[in-house]
């Protein structure tokens, strides 16, 4: 009841400053990057297979999408990742040394648990779950578990199940790397040193939280918006558009800034605000151009970048500097924004943020 929400207005809201203590609780067993994390025979299974399958829905799948850069990049081993309703009436091409990864907060969604049976059924032996609940169906069916510590989500829009989920994700990147001799001893101590360093980042991330209401004032009397995002940032801004489409009833898509020109920008004008989240990685001056075409057709730009990129705001353009740069763990810390920016505009559309119309925090039947 509402006792419990403390100073917060929505279970999202709490759920939201509830991360930096989920993600830790999350990494509390951590000492060290091992495949053992996963399961005892985790070692064995991880040097076995040479590609994995993720099967997820909903915000879960989002995290799957992020974990395919991360595993790529990292381990090196192939990764597809596909909406679990799909997965499972279409016909694919089973490999037998697959490590299938269901990613799911509930450990019920009625879709992941059919995906996973279908594809044992096609002989996929091997499976793993990243789930928020240890006593699940999904924990049951499967060989190996990573049980993140997010605590009972009530919101309905996930928020702190997905940071976490991320959180597992990426060191099952690292565990996996390991197995394929892709990891050094210094690196593996660089990244649990960074992961250690998650609930702090978020933290002040979090403290954003006044500039953030500011834009969603302006998002609140609009009616589409679009997210974008480049790399392993384009499934957040997936996540992103998600949010803002759950809670606020605004019609809102993401697209990798790249494939602007080749549609949305049609849609781009004085009504349309462009989310971008822009770290300073590699492709920021590929985002710049974009945001530049944007600007061009009276776009108005709501931008997310890192502690050292020089951009500053000006007319149609909002800044808001992010407190550190975060390399590979960007995704994680980019996801707290754009989680704050729907709730705020939620709040200020006065809908109902906990319990959005249609919408069920576990789809137990298809
Ligand atoms: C529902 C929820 C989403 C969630 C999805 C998958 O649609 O509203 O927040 O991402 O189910 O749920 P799962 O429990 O499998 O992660």
């Amino acid at each position: 009841g509402a006792a419990d929400l403390g100073p917060y207005r929505h279970y999202m809201q709490k759920e939201i400053f509830e991360q930096p203590r989920a993600v830790g609780d999350t990494l509390e067993d951590v000492e060290s990057i091992t495949p053992e994390l996963f399961g005892a025979s985790a070692r064995q299974t991880f040097q076995d297979i040479d590609r994995v399958l993720i099967l997820a829905c909903g915000t879960s799948y989002y995290a799957g999408l992020t974990a395919k850069y991360w595993i790529e990049s990292v381990a090196k081993i192939p990764v597809a990742v596909e909406i679990a309703s799909e997965y499972r009436y279409r016909d694919s091409v089973p490999h037998s040394k697959t490590l299938v990864v269901t990613i799911s907060q509930s450990g019920e969604t009625a879709d992941t648990l059919a995906a996973l049976k279908h594809a044992r059924s096609l002989g996929m032996e091997q499976t793993l779950t990243i789930c928020n609940v240890s006593t699940s169906a999904m924990v049951r069916e499967c060989k190996l578990a990573y049980i993140t510590r997010a605590g009972v989500e009530i919101g309905v829009a996930s928020t702190k199940a997905f940071t976490t989920q991320l959180t597992a994700l990426f060191m099952l990147t690292l565990a996996l790397a390991q197995a394929h001799s892709q990891l050094s001893k210094e690196q593996a101590a660089a990244h649990v040193k960074a992961l250690r360093h998650l609930p702090a980042s978020i933290s002040a991330v979090l403290a954003l939280e006044p500039q953030i209401m500011a834009w969603a004032d302006r998002f609140a009397t609009k009616e589409n918006a679009l997210f974008l995002g480049r790399g392993m940032h384009y499934p957040i801004a997936l996540e992103g558009a998600l949010k803002l489409k759950e809670i606020s009833y605004i019609h809102a898509e993401a697209y990798p800034a790249g494939e602007l020109k080749h549609g949305p920008l049609a849609l781009v004008t004085e009504l349309m605000p462009v989310v971008t989240i822009a770290p300073n990685d590699a492709l920021l001056e590929k985002l710049k151009s974009n945001m530049q075409e944007v600007r061009a057709r009276g776009g108005e730009l709501y931008v997310f970048a890192d502690a050292d990129t020089k951009l500053v705001s000006s007319e149609g353009l909002h800044v808001i500097r992010m407190p550190e740069n975060y390399g590979l763990l960007s995704p994680i810390l980019h996801t707290i924004p754009l989680q704050l920016l729907a709730y705020h505009t939620a709040c200020a559309r006065g809908t109902d943020v906990d319990k959005p119309r249609n919408l069920a925090k576990s789809v137990t039947v298809e």
